[in-house]
This record gives C-alpha cells, structure tokens and sequence, in this order.
C-alpha cells in the first residue's frame, strides 16, 4: 500500500515516462473531482502538454461553465478549452421525453463533440513544430468505475445507461492514462487536498453527466432548464448557507415537466409547475437515504422558489429511499 505523496509522484514520474518528451494528452474535464484531480497530476508532469476540455452540453447549472473555467485555469493553471455545443444537445432532444434516450442523445453527442474536438487540435498540434502528435486520452476513471463496467456488462442488468467523462470509447485510436483506476473517492478527494485543489472543489456533490437533461422531466426545453436552474441555485444557496452542504452527500432540484398544480399569487390564480427538492445521504451512491432537513428549512426553500422562479407553483421533497427509488429522478 501507498501514500498519497509516494502516489502522486510515482503517477506523475510513469506519465512523463508514457508521453515523452514531446508527447501530448487530451482530456475532458467536467469540473468534478475526479477529472480534476486526473488533470492537475497530469498537469504537473506535462504542464501546457496536456489539453482539458470542458464540454458546454446546454445542461450544464447555474453559472459552472464559468467556475469551472475559474478554477481549472486561474487557480490551477491548467490549459482549457471550452467547446460551446449547447445548441446541438438541445436540438437533438427536442420531443425526446423517455430517460434511457435523452441519456443516449447526450451520451453519444458528447463522444462526437469531443472527438471533432480532439482532431483539430490534433491537426493543429501538427502544424505547429513546438511539440510532438496527440496521442493520449486522459480518463479520470476511478476503480468502482472499473468493477462497475464490469459488473454491469449486459443490458439485463443495466439500471441506468451511466455515462460521464470516465467514459469515452476507445475508437478514438487514442492510448488511455488513467492515474486513477486503482483509487476510491475518499483517495481521489485526498489526492485532490495534496495537490492544492480548491476545497470546495474536492467535497463538490457528484453531477451526472447527462447534466439537467436527467432533471428536467419530459422534454427539455430551454424554458424548462431556467427554471430548473434558479430552484436549483436557491436550494443549494440555503443548504450553504445553513453550513450542510459536506453532510449531504447529492441535493439539486428537478422539474416535473408535464404536470401542473394551481395556486394563487396575489388575489389571482396560478396554474404552474412543480418542483422537486432531493438531498441524499450515500457512502457509495448505490444505496441512498433522503436527508432530513428541518421542516422550516424546507418550507422556506419553497417559499423563496415559488417568489422568486417564474413559472413554479409547488415545490415537493423527495423522502424515497435508493432503494427503492433511485438518486436522480430519471
Ligand atoms: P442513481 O440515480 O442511479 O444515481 O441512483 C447514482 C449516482 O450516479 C449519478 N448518475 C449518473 N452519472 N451519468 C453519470 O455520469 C448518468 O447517466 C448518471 N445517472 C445517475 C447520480 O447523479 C448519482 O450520483
């Protein structure tokens, strides 16, 4: 067994030692720890060699294009790339209600806009003389990761069609670094503290790739995805401000598209949307028990949502167990 210091400089003397002296690696990042922590180490023993992506899928919360740019190239000093393909993710789900296909849409647009990524800087890469082809893909694969892939394997037991930046193909024709394949989160969370990673960062609540497309039940519209990102805002706003976030373990906000609840607002009648609230306790994501805020905190959270979001009428808590219900709502 290791230490973390040991680790991560055994990891980034064998990347040097794989890439070369010219050699250079692309990675996506998602702005969540393990991508992180995976690109700082890689980071450190290649510097302006590697090259992060950050995909802009449209589904993305308030704000995190932006902060995820903050952290990666202010405080860490990584290279990043931000590929704006909103609009094609939300093209391609327009009318698409079922969650298994919005997951595929999304799935399989992300491996594309990565891979067009990923050939022009290849192409760029070749034009310029200063340094050598791209021929590394960083994963950020963690080994749950890789026993879950396994475990998983056949479509009988496939729960959800999980996808993220661990996750790309091999039919990139490029070689894997995966500095994290042997770690668990708690390691990775360590390794993200030593190697300087902004603490809010290294506690941040895992977001699934598919993003507010799994949030937004029914169709995901633009409208839709405002909404679901200002409740979102104010729930997790309050849960910081009532210092809860590191004992929660997932809280967000999803919108159930499709179904309407009257109100009132002032002297008139409202008929809009609801929202749903979930904040989850979990060890290891597979089982999950809802958090038991105090009923004030809750009401309160509603009271602001239902002020402050046009469009929303009730706001729900989500009290089911994982299992038998699942994390997210889809
Ligand atoms: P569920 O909803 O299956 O979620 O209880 C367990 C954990 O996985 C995340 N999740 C996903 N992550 N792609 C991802 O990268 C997905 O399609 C996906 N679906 C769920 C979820 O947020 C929770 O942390």
């Amino acid at each position: 067994h290791w230490t973390m210091d040991e680790f991560v400089g055994k990891e980034i003397a064998r990347i040097r030692d794989l890439v070369g002296k010219k050699g250079q690696v692309i990675g996506a990042v998602s702005g969540g720890v393990d991508s992180t922590v995976a690109a700082k180490i890689t980071h450190e023993a290649i510097g302006d060699r590697f090259h992060a992506v950050l995909v802009n899928n449209g589904l993305l919360r308030h704000n995190e294009v932006e902060e995820v740019q903050k952290t990666l190239t202010e405080s860490l000093g990584i290279q990043l790339t931000v590929v704006d393909a909103s609009q094609r993710f939300l093209d391609q789900l327009i009318g698409v209600v079922d969650p298994e296909q919005k997951r595929k849409i999304i799935g399989r647009n992300f491996i594309e806009v990565f891979q067009e990524t990923a050939k022009k800087m290849e192409e760029e890469a070749k034009n310029s003389s200063k340094a050598g082809d791209i021929e590394w893909l960083l994963q950020g694969t963690l080994y749950p990761d890789v026993i879950e892939s396994i475990a998983f394997r056949g479509p009988s037991q496939t729960i959800k069609t999980h996808h993220n930046v661990g996750g790309l193909p091999a039919v990139m024709g490029l070689k894997l670094i995966e500095p994290l394949r042997e770690c668990f989160k708690d390691e990775v969370r360590e390794l993200g503290m030593k190697l300087g990673i902004p603490e809010n960062l290294v506690w941040r609540h895992p977001f699934p790739g598919p993003g507010l497309g799994v949030r937004v039940i029914g169709e995901v519209t633009e409208s839709q995805l405002r909404i679901v990102r200002q409740a979102d805002k104010i729930f997790l706003d309050a849960i910081e401000n009532a210092g809860l976030y590191t004992s929660i373990s997932q809280a967000f906000a999803a919108i159930l598209g499709g179904v309407r609840a009257v109100g009132v607002v002032g002297d008139q009648r409202s008929y809009e949307q609801c929202i749903v609230l979930r904040a989850v306790v979990s060890k290891d994501f597979m089982t999950a028990e809802a958090y038991c805020f105090p009923m004030d905190f809750v009401r309160d959270v509603a009271t602001t949502i239902c002020n402050e979001v046009r469009g929303v009428s009730r706001v729900f808590y989500d009290a089911t167990s994982k299992p038998p219900g699942t994390i997210e709502l889809e």
